[in-house]
Formats: C-alpha cells, sequence, structure tokens
C-alpha cells in the first residue's frame, strides 16, 4: 500500500543574541513565512533523498544530505518493516542564505519521518532528533533556529530557559535581503569561539548585553516602539561586527539600508555572508521595497510571527 507522509516548517530570522547564544545568553527569533516541504513515501527503488536536481541514495557516503541521513537514521532506520523510502525536498528557502534552511529541513524531516514510521510525534522528540541532525552539520548549535521553526512565532530563547513564546498583538514588517554570499554556520561559531578564547573577559560582558538587548526587544515590540527595536537592532550589529560575523559585502548593504528611511538594520543568523534584516519606517514600507527590489536580487518584506510545523496534504 502506498504510504505517504509531507511535512513543511518555516525559515526564520534572528532580531538579536546570534552567537551569544551559543555561549549562553538570550536570543530573539522569529519565523517567517518562506517554508521547506518534505515528502516521505514508500518507493520500490532503493532508499533516496532528491532536491532539485540532487539526487543521493540513502546507502551511499556521498557526504551529500548528511542532515536528513543522520535524522532517517534514527527514525524511520531503526523500524526496518518500513522497507525503501523515497525523501524528496523542495524549499522556498534559499541555501546558505542564513534564514533558517537547515533547521526548517530538519524540523520537517524529524517530523514527517517519525510520523511515517508510525513513531510517537511529540514536539520535544522531533526537538531532540532535529537539533541532532543540526549537530552533525553545524557542531554545536544552539537549538534557536529549531526551536523558531517548529513553534513559529516570535521567542526568546536561551539555552537554558528554553524557548518562551512572545505574544504579539500586530505585525511587524521587516524587509530582509539576501546578500547573494552563502556563509557556513560551523565555520562562523568556530570563528566566534576563538574570540572568546583571546578575550574571555570583555567576550563574557557582550553575552551578558546580547542577554539585556534581547530583553529590550522583548519590551520594545510589544509595546511596538519601532524606533527602540531598531536602535537596538543597530547596537546588535556593531557587537556582530566586533565578533567577526559581518563581512565588508555585508557591511556595504547594511550602509546602503541604512541610508534608507529605516529605525535599524543588522546582519541576520551566523553572518560571514548570509542575510540582513532592516526594520523599515512604516511610511516608507512600500518605497524601501521597491528600493530593495530593484537593487537586489533577493529580497523580500515579511511580517512577523508566522506559523511553525505543519502537515501538509
Ligand atoms: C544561526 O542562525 C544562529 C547562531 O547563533 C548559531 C546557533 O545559535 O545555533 C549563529
Amino acid at each position: 500500500m502506498k504510504k505517504s507522509v509531507t511535512a513543511s516548517a518555516p525559515g526564520k530570522i534572528i532580531l538579536t543574541g546570534e552567537h551569544f547564544v551559543v555561549h549562553g545568553a538570550y536570543s530573539i527569533a522569529a519565523a517567517i513565512n518562506k517554508r521547506v516541504k518534505v515528502n516521505i513515501s514508500n518507493t520500490t527503488d532503493d532508499s533516496y533523498i532528491v532536491s532539485g536536481s540532487s539526487r543521493s541514495k540513502m546507502a551511499e557516503n556521498d557526504g551529500r544530505f548528511i542532515l536528513v541521513k543522520t535524522i532517517l537514521n534514527q527514525t524511520i532506520g531503526k523500524k526496518s518493516k518500513n522497507g525503501e523510502v523515497a525523501i524528496s525536498i523542495s524549499s522556498e528557502i534559499p541555501a546558505g542564505s542564513g534564514l533558517g534552511s537547515s533547521a526548517a529541513v530538519a524540523v520537517a524531516t524529524a517530523a514527517a519521518a517519525l510520523k511515517f514510521a508510525d513513531l510517537e510525534v511529540d514536539s520535544r522528540k522531533i526537538f531532540e532528533i532535529a537539533l541532532s541532525g543540526e549537530r552533525k552539520v553545524h557542531g554545536n548549535p544552539s537549538g534557536v533556529d529549531i526551536e523558531t521553526s517548529l513553534r513559529g512565532g516570535l521567542l526568546l530563547f536561551s539555552r537554558n530557559a528554553g524557548a518562551k513564546p512572545i505574544p504579539l498583538n500586530r505585525t511587524v514588517q521587516f524587509l530582509i535581503v539576501y546578500s547573494g554570499k552563502p556563509r557556513n554556520t560551523s565555520k562562523m561559531i568556530d570563528k566566534v569561539g576563538l574570540k572568546k578564547k583571546q578575550f574571555p573577559h570583555f567576550f563574557e560582558s557582550l553575552t551578558r548585553s546580547a542577554s539585556f538587548l534581547s530583553l529590550d526587544v522583548v519590551d520594545a515590540i510589544t509595546v511596538g516602539d519601532l524606533p527602540r527595536l531598531g536602535a537596538l537592532m543597530n547596537i546588535s550589529q556593531t557587537t556582530l561586527s566586533w565578533i567577526g560575523a559581518s563581512t565588508s559585502a555585508l557591511d556595504r548593504l547594511i550602509d546602503d539600508l541604512a541610508a534608507q528611511d529605516v529605525f535599524g538594520v543588522k546582519l541576520t543568523g551566523a553572518g560571514g555572508g548570509g542575510s540582513v534584516i532592516a526594520l523599515p519606517k512604516p511610511e516608507s514600507i512600500e518605497t524601501l521595497s521597491q528600493f530593495a527590489s530593484k537593487n537586489y536580487p533577493w529580497s523580500l518584506l515579511k511580517q512577523i510571527p508566522q506559523e511553525g510545523l505543519r502537515w501538509e496534504e
């Protein structure tokens, strides 16, 4: 009998606390409505994974789809009665854009695989399995990307306290611009780790200040104080720059956007490439959006928050 399960999960932006969250700080992240869809069905071929024009056999050690293979080995692989499976991935999020595509793949794959294997589909289980897949490719992720993709919405997250949803009685619009330069999260996490080794005390104080910024963002966004939210984003960019997460290309992009009618602009995610986010003044949203689509190949205006993991037909 043909069996088929499909799940989808969103990408994310980080408003404050990226990198420092790996070292214990609070971070603020929000789901965006660009999603990854994962379908698992049975097949008479040998098990394989396909995404766009890329295809890899499950059993093949070809260095491709490591995240997905790790997750499948922990779920479907444990239940041999499932036979051969075809995993098909389609994504609206550019890979390496810093917008959480790998977390979204991990969450949607973990959920679909648990359901396909008739195992208990519980959000803690999805989180653990997705995170162990991310560890295989990113070394030491904090879990903020996975939690955001899984739960959706706007989250305050720390490794110790876990995720706390921030209720928002309004939507906030962000402009997201992908620099076109893919980044490597695990390399960036290592680079920042070296900075911590070099300047342990100063890094510690920046980690505390990242938490302070994140908590202030919760307040600013809750009361709708957009100028303060923008200022907090700008401060966050300054520290991200100091720890080496920005690049000259990102700095140029940030300068270009800062010269428009925005309250704040910063890189989002691991940096070293990837994307930036800008908070437009409400009256300038349209103009900024036109400016971005004219000047950059990949940009979008997004409302946050958005829905997390969901089942698809
Ligand atoms: C990447 O989106 C966010 C980082 O803080 C890494 C992590 O928290 O896992 C750079």
